[in-house]
């Protein structure tokens, strides 16, 4: 008898799911998929890029999932049941809206700045009430903005969330990727137009740009794609009534 193992086909089986999530996620798979497009955050690691002996130093703490992604659903089946709140960033990575999302968690933006979240937000909600069973964060080089978080900022998270019995989840992929940055930078410096403001990424892979309000984000990536440009259209989450 001949055992075979044909790999699934994860591609697929990913936009069917983000497609259950709604518009947003499935627009940003279909251009991870378009031609040319040069995407980061997909496939399987090399096996000789694992670090295996530093990961068997510490095995009865881990689980090792086949990515982030893999992790942050595993997550939200294990702790989410419908309409438990989860506080996230606004903007954060819409992997984790989706995942939290397909739980029917009631996900709760709080904004980001800087020095990482508004804690006063975050304390003048836990205040009003709100009782969330996560606080989803990206302290390192954070996806979208690529901004870092401040000690002081950590510690007053690491605080209310102990205060509240709050699940602190850290997502911190990017935390070992730091780099300069100049190159987007200046680029942004040089073609885009007055009113568009940036932020300036500490790391990591992204900068997340505040456009004019009449300008419909969404409408106008079309126009980039068909110019060999593709970005993720906010505000993520939730769309705001004016859109
Ligand atoms: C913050 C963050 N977490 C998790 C992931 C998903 O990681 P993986 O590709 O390992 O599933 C990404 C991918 O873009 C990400 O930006």
């Amino acid at each position: 008898m001949s055992l075979t193992y044909s790999p699934p086909d994860w591609s697929s089986r990913l936009t069917v799911s983000a497609r259950s999530c709604g518009d947003d996620a499935a627009a940003v798979i279909a251009q991870t998929e378009s031609a040319g497009a040069i995407t980061l955050s997909g496939g399987f690691p090399d096996p000789p890029a694992f670090p295996a002996d530093r990961v068997s130093a510490v095995t009865a703490q881990l689980m090792v999932t086949s990515g982030g992604i893999d992790a942050l659903g595993l997550l939200a089946t294990s702790f989410i049941e419908a309409g438990d709140a989860v506080v996230v960033e606004a903007p954060t990575y819409f992997g984790a809206i989706t995942a939290f999302r397909a739980r029917r968690a009631d996900v709760r933006p709080v904004p980001i700045g800087d020095s990482g979240l508004d804690v006063e937000a975050l304390a003048a909600l836990l205040g009003s009430g709100l009782r969330p069973k996560i606080r989803y964060s990206i302290p390192d080089h954070h996806n979208p903005t690529g901004l870092g978080q401040s000690r002081q900022c950590r510690e007053q998270l690491v605080e209310l969330c102990r205060r509240d019995g709050i699940l602190l989840v850290e997502d911190v992929g990017y935390r070992e990727l730091s780099f300069d940055s100049e190159t987007v930078l200046s680029a942004l410096d040089e073609r885009m137009p007055s009113g568009v403001s940036w932020t300036v990424p500490s790391g990591g892979f992204f900068t997340w740009l505040t456009l004019p309000g009449e300008i419909d984000t969404v409408r106008a990536s079309d126009h980039a794609a068909a110019a060999g440009v593709t970005y993720v259209a906010g505000p993520v989450p939730p769309r705001q009534a004016a859109h």
